[in-house]
C-alpha cells in the first residue's frame, strides 16, 4: 500500500478498545479518522495523541444506528483525508436483557449498530478500499460460539457479523481483505465487580484478562504482515474458546 493510502477509519475510537486501535495505528504511521458518538472529549484527546505521534487525525461524529449517518461518515473521512486504507468496525452496543425483557427496540438497536452499520460502512468504503488494496476489520466476540443467554440481541448481531466478514471477503476479493477479531475479555464492562471479574478470569487458560492493546496489536499485524489472511475471524481470548 502506498503511504498516501494509509488512512484508517476506526469507529468508536474515543475510548477503550477503539482508542487503543487508533493509537496503535497512529504509532505505525497511519492517519486516523477517530469516529465517536457521545465521547466527544475523549475522541478529541485521541486526536491530539495521534497528532503528537506525527500523523493526521480528525474526530468525526456519527450515530451508527442511522443508516444515512453511516454513509456520511465514510464520505466525510474521504473528504478529510483523500483516501481510505483500513476500516475498523469497532463501535458496538452491549446490553444485558434476559429473554423475557428483550424488546423489539432492543433487538433492532443491536442489529443496527453492531451489524447493519459495518455492512453499510463497508459498502460505502468499497471503492476506496479497492483502490488502496485495503483491509476491513470487524470486532466480533469470542462468546459467539457459546452465546450468553442474557445478551441474545448482542450475540446474534456478532454472529451475523462473522457471516458478514466471510461474505465481504468474497465480495471484495481480490483487492480488499476482510478479517474478524473476536476478543474474550479485552476491557472489562464498567459495571462488572471484582467477583464477576475473578469468576470470568478463572475460565481463561492463560490466566488473565486481555487488554485493548492485545486487540490493537493484531490489527497492526494484519496490516503489516497479514497479507494472506482474509475471510476468517480470529479469537484473541487467552484460549477461552477451547475450554
Ligand atoms: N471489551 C471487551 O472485553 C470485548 C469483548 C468481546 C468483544 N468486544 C468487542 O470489541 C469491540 C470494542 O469493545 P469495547 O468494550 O471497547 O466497546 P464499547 O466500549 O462497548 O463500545 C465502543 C464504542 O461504541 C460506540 N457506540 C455505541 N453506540 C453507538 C452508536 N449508536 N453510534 C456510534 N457509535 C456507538 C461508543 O462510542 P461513544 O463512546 O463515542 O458514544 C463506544 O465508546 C466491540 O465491538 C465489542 O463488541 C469487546
Amino acid at each position: 500500500m502506498t503511504p498516501e493510502h494509509r488512512v484508517a477509519l476506526v469507529t468508536g475510537a474515543g475510548r477503550r478498545v477503539g482508542r487503543a486501535i487508533a493509537l496503535r495505528l497512529a504509532r505505525g504511521g497511519w492517519s486516523v479518522a477517530v469516529h465517536y458518538h457521545r465521547s466527544a472529549d475523549e475522541a478529541g484527546r485521541v486526536v491530539e495523541a495521534c497528532r503528537a505521534l506525527g500523523v493526521r487525525a480528525e474526530a468525526l461524529s456519527a450515530d451508527l444506528a442511522d443508516s444515512e449517518a453511516c454513509r456520511d461518515l465514510v464520505i466525510a473521512t474521504q473528504a478529510s483525508f483523500g483516501a481510505l486504507g483500513c476500516l475498523v468496525n469497532n463501535a458496538s452496543i452491549f446490553e444485558r436483557r434476559p429473554l423475557d425483557a428483550l424488546s423489539v427496540a432492543d433487538i433492532d438497536r443491536h442489529l443496527a449498530v453492531n451489524l447493519r452499520a459495518p455492512l453499510l460502512l463497508a459498502q460505502e468504503a468499497a471503492d476506496a478500499l479497492r483502490e488502496s488494496e485495503g483491509l476491513i476489520v470487524n470486532l466480533s466476540d469470542a462468546a459467539v460460539t457459546r452465546p450468553w443467554p442474557d445478551h441474545l440481541a448482542y450475540m446474534i448481531s456478532k454472529g451475523g457479523l462473522d457471516t458478514l466478514t466471510a461474505g465481504l471477503a468474497r465480495a471484495l476479493a481480490p483487492r480488499v481483505r476482510v478479517v474478524g477479531i473476536a476478543p474474550g475479555v479485552a476491557a472489562w464492562p464498567e459495571d462488572y465487580d471484582e467477583a464477576a471479574r475473578a469468576r470470568l478470569t478463572a475460565r481463561i487458560p492463560l490466566g488473565r484478562a486481555g487488554t485493548p492493546e492485545d486487540i490493537a496489536e493484531l490489527v497492526a499485524y494484519l496490516l503489516t504482515h497479514g497479507g494472506y489472511i482474509s475471510g476468517t475471524t480470529i479469537p484473541v481470548d487467552g484460549g477461552r474458546h477451547v475450554v
